[in-house]
């Protein structure tokens, strides 16, 4: 079978979309797929490529004993709609950032994080950077990814 691939994307690639990875990564791991789906991050933007991610992110993912090794930020690109099956995009500015650029058209699943989640109220995931809240973060992402990782057992891997 080949393998489902599933991107994260945020603005920086440095708070949000580096916590989805890290957290899907060890959700799909505990599930036993580790070799059925290959998990990536990136950013809209260009500012952070080559950083780990940011101190907040990192200090929440040890607390919670959940790896971040080796991560480091890269900025999305267009071989992204070939590369990966799922673009899981943080808020509505990265997923209107997605959707401009050419071959957007032709990928079925761009998705955006929090309708995953149709319960919580917030449209986007509050950007940490900005907000300094990253246990709130932390919390959607862990809820999310489930809901995620639950769609992709019922869609591909039945
Ligand atoms: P992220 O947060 O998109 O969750 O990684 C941000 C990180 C950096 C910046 C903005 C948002 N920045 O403007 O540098």
């Amino acid at each position: 079978m080949s393998q489902i691939k599933v991107e994260f994307v945020c603005l920086g690639n440095i708070c949000r979309s580096p916590m989805a990875e890290a957290v899907f990564r060890h959700l799909v791991n505990a599930r036993g797929y580790s070799d059925k789906i290959v998990i990536d991050s990136s950013g809209t933007g260009d500012w952070h490529i080559g950083r780990p991610p940011h101190e907040g992110t990192r200090r929440i993912l040890d607390t919670n004993h959940i790896s971040y090794e080796g991560m480091v930020a890269r900025q999305f690109t267009e071989q992204d709609f070939e590369n990966f099956d799922y673009i899981v995009c943080m808020d509505s500015n990265n997923l209107r950032d997605v959707h401009a650029l050419p071959g957007s058209d032709q990928h079925s699943k761009v998705i955006r994080f929090m309708d995953l989640l149709p319960d919580e109220k917030e449209e986007n995931v509050p950007d940490p950077y900005y907000t300094g809240n990253f246990e709130e973060v932390y919390r959607l992402v862990q809820a999310g990814c489930k809901a995620l990782l639950d769609r992709i057992e019922q869609e591909e891997l039945q």
